[in-house]
């Protein structure tokens, strides 16, 4: 930890599927040395335990309990980046009593970072208005359904995956209005986010953006 500062400088990204938040935030956290959690993968995990046990529809007591039992090693699993994974983690996400159990965890990665990080960066949909209020940096990235369709499509098909463009885009729109309109942490950027729009940004723009607008945030004593 820096001299003068007794706590690691948080970062909060958010923003809806495929916006480019991971990309950036992976890119961040290794520019600035900082740890990184994605915290998509632990909703991911909890969804993934509910499809193993042959469910379609999340039923709440059985993700209640898969929340409960979640462990670190459970977000290495190469299964969680499926798109029907990602349909079933926002049908948890939206169960309020599922959100309460994993919020301590979130919140102790924040303030306790792995290997004494003097930052932390945690990506998802609620970091900036639920999990790190008080976070030193917010940023809410946003793109075109269109384009983060397209992206997500070219994504999947890199990993050898068949992906038809209009199925992508159905399950990204629906999965967005479950994610804005939840009555639980939805989706909203926090009043004091920096938003950030990669519709026409490559990766790199839209690193040094937000590197610009996290370093003018009382950067320097971290
Ligand atoms: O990678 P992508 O942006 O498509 O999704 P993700 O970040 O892995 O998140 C999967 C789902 O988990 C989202 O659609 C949300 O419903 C949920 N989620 C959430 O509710 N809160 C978070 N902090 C992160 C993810």
């Amino acid at each position: 930890m820096p001299e003068g500062r007794n706590r690691a400088f948080v970062i909060a990204v958010d923003g809806p599927a495929a916006s480019g938040k991971g990309t950036l935030a992976r890119r961040l956290a290794a520019h600035l040395g900082y740890a990184y959690l994605d915290t998509g993968l632990i909703y991911r995990a909890v969804g993934l335990a509910l499809m193993r046990k042959n469910m379609v529809r999340a039923d709440p007591g059985a993700a209640l309990q898969a929340a409960r039992a979640l462990s670190l090693d459970d977000l290495d699993d190469p299964e969680l980046r499926g798109d029907d994974v990602a349909g079933m983690a926002s049908q948890v996400a939206a169960l309020p009593e599922v959100r309460a159990a994993l919020i301590d965890y979130q919140r102790r990665f924040a303030q306790h970072p792995p290997g004494k990080a003097k930052g932390v960066i945690l990506d998802g949909r609620d970091i900036g208005t639920v999990i790190c209020p008080d976070a030193d940096a917010k940023i809410f990235v946003e793109a075109s359904v269109d384009t983060r369709a397209n992206r997500r499509v070219k994504e999947l098909r890199e990993r050898g995956v068949t992906a038809i463009y209009a199925r992508v885009l159905e399950d990204m729109k629906e999965r967005d209005a479950r994610d804005r309109s939840r009555s639980v942490a939805p989706m909203v950027p926090a009043d004091d986010a920096h938003s950030l729009d990669t519709t026409n940004l490559d990766a790199e723009a839209a690193f040094q953006e937000a590197l610009e607008f996290i370093t003018s945030q009382n950067m320097s004593d971290a």
